[in-house]
């Protein structure tokens, strides 16, 4: 999709569509100077058929603009409009236009204003809603004419030409991060039998090469060097060789602060030993949701040019059961030197980060954020709606929920009390992996902050998030990429406040 910003009036315009917004319960449209076009929609509001509701779509055909038809998107009740709301508006206006087969688009930018943001923050989301609402994932289909589809080329039409500038800039940071998501969408999407621990670690080097990141792969034998006994007992059941990835955004520049990003890197979650259910464990290709998730966010670092030194970690291994798996009752020790008892294979996840989040610690970092698909008992409490967000440092989780507030990408904390430590004690090794169903999405957590120590933590369980079987607004079927925006929002936020 190419997306260029253009100063001038909806009447000089020649596209297959234009898009303009329209407030709920306006009784006429102040739009335009077309009289026809006014007049128009002045009947069309008065037969109420459309009331400008938040995602409510008018098709309007008016024959004397060069735009050969008019997409009318409501943008519901003013008081509630944010950006989240524009987002979701432009991106169903985006996908009303694929679906009808339409190339060439403009966007009248200033009908999706208001107070309550910027210019440049109203043409990242509205970039943002047109990229992510557009998305299809076709690697593997015979390519029939609906999937070849695509809104090609967009122009943001702006009347006030001194908004040229901020429009540009909003536009540039918006296609990088949509791009940054629907890239981390791609990864999630992608078969387990085609995204390996080694395809994961291969796309990393070319991404790495691509956008000028340092990239490092540790094999096997590196990890056992390391004493990684907790990834490598996950590790063992599957053919698929482990790769721990770690990308490096300004790696080696002095007096930048460090943050790092895990993901949760399962190619595949069968449950090992403690299998799974076979009803929806195709799914489970979706484990390495955290690892495609910091892979697309550092991505779009690294495109930015952000002056932070960010470190991306990856633990991918695949969870199967075979002669060779990790068992109910093991003891593994993992490199902090903890020993972790197998209580069920099927909570490996927690496993495998206890390595990362011991690895993070040689960066000293000023901040450590992993991302995980964790629990089932995440997303029973919070349903498709929220990730939970754990961790001791208020002033980091506070930072977190400015960001997602921005992004429209929800949260919601979880207690980490001592109480829930008793629950994960071992009666053979220091700690056992699984205490149960109940709270089991902040035992996990608590799990986790055994080994985050040192530095300030949080952990968003995207059990929830990471995928989905419904489509929303600009939320399309399968991967989400949830978290890409949020983290960048996050650094960003961070560099604006120190600078
Ligand atoms: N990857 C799963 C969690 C999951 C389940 C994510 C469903 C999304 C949808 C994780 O590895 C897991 O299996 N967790 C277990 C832990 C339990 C055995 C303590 C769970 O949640 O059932
Ligand atoms: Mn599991
Ligand atoms: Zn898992």
């Amino acid at each position: 999709m190419e997306i260029r910003v253009k100063a001038t009036t909806i009447e000089t315009e020649p596209c297959d569509a234009l898009i303009l917004g329209v407030p709920q319960n306006t009784a006429q449209l102040d739009l335009s100077r077309n009289k026809r076009l006014k007049k128009i929609c002045a009947e069309l509001l008065a037969t109420k058929d459309f009331k400008g509701k938040l995602n409510e779509t008018a098709l309007l055909y008016t024959s004397n603009l060069p735009a050969q038809r008019v997409l009318l998107v409501g943008l519901g009740e003013t008081e509630k409009y944010d950006l989240e709301h524009l987002r979701q508006a432009v991106g169903t206006a985006a996908k009303t236009l694929l679906r009808l087969g339409q190339r060439r688009v403009a966007c009248a930018v200033e009908t999706f204003l208001s107070e309550k943001f910027t210019i440049a923050e109203a043409a990242q989301s509205a970039t943002e809603g047109m990229i992510l609402a557009t998305y299809k994932y076709t690697a593997f289909k015979k390519s029939q004419p609906e999937d070849t589809r695509q809104v090609e080329k967009v122009v943001y039409l702006i009347e006030n030409a001194t908004f040229q500038k901020q429009v540009k800039e909003g536009m540039r940071w918006g296609k990088i991060v949509a791009e940054a998501v629907n890239f981390a969408r791609d990864l999630q999407n992608h078969p387990a039998n085609w995204v390996t621990p080694t395809k994961l670690a291969e796309f990393a080097q070319e991404t790495a090469k691509e956008v000028g990141l340092k990239c490092q792969i540790l094999n096997k034998a590196e990890m056992e060097k390391l004493k990684m006994g907790a990834l490598l007992g996950v590790a063992r059941g599957s053919q698929e060789p482990p790769k721990f990835i770690i990308l490096e955004h300004n790696a080696g520049k002095q007096n930048l602060e460090t943050i790092v990003l895990i993901g949760k890197g399962v190619t595949f979650d069968s449950g090992g030993i403690s299998i799974k259910p076979s009803e929806r464990m195709e799914e489970m290709k979706f484990d390495m949701s955290g690892g495609a998730v910091v892979m697309g966010a550092i991505k779009a670092i690294a495109q930015l040019k952000m002056p932070l030194h960010v470190v991306g970690l990856i633990p991918a291994v695949e969870n199967l059961p075979s002669g060779a798996s990790m068992k109910p009752g093991d003891i593994l020790r993992a490199s902090s030197g903890m020993t972790i008892e197998i209580i069920n294979t099927d909570a490996e996840g927690r496993v495998i980060l206890a390595d990362a989040l011991t690895y993070a610690r040689r960066y000293k970092p000023k901040a450590v954020i992993d991302l995980a698909t964790l629990t089932g008992a995440c997303v029973v409490a919070l349903g498709p709606h929220a990730s939970g967000l754990f961790g001791s440092d208020s002033e980091l989780l506070d930072a977190i929920k400015r960001a997602a507030e921005q992004t429209g990408e929800r949260v919601w904390p979880f207690p980490l009390w001592d109480d829930y430590q008793e629950d994960i004690k071992s009666d053979y090794a220091d700690i056992k992996n699984s205490a149960g169903r109940a709270g089991g999405a902040i035992t996990a957590a608590a799990f986790l902050s055994r080994f985050a120590e040192g530095y300030a933590w949080a952990h968003l369980d995207i059990a929830g998030t990471a995928w989905t079987d419904k489509e929303k607004a600009y939320i399309t079927k399968g991967g989400t990429g949830w978290g890409v925006r949020l983290l960048l929002q996050f650094l960003s936020d961070r560099l604006n406040k120190t600078n």
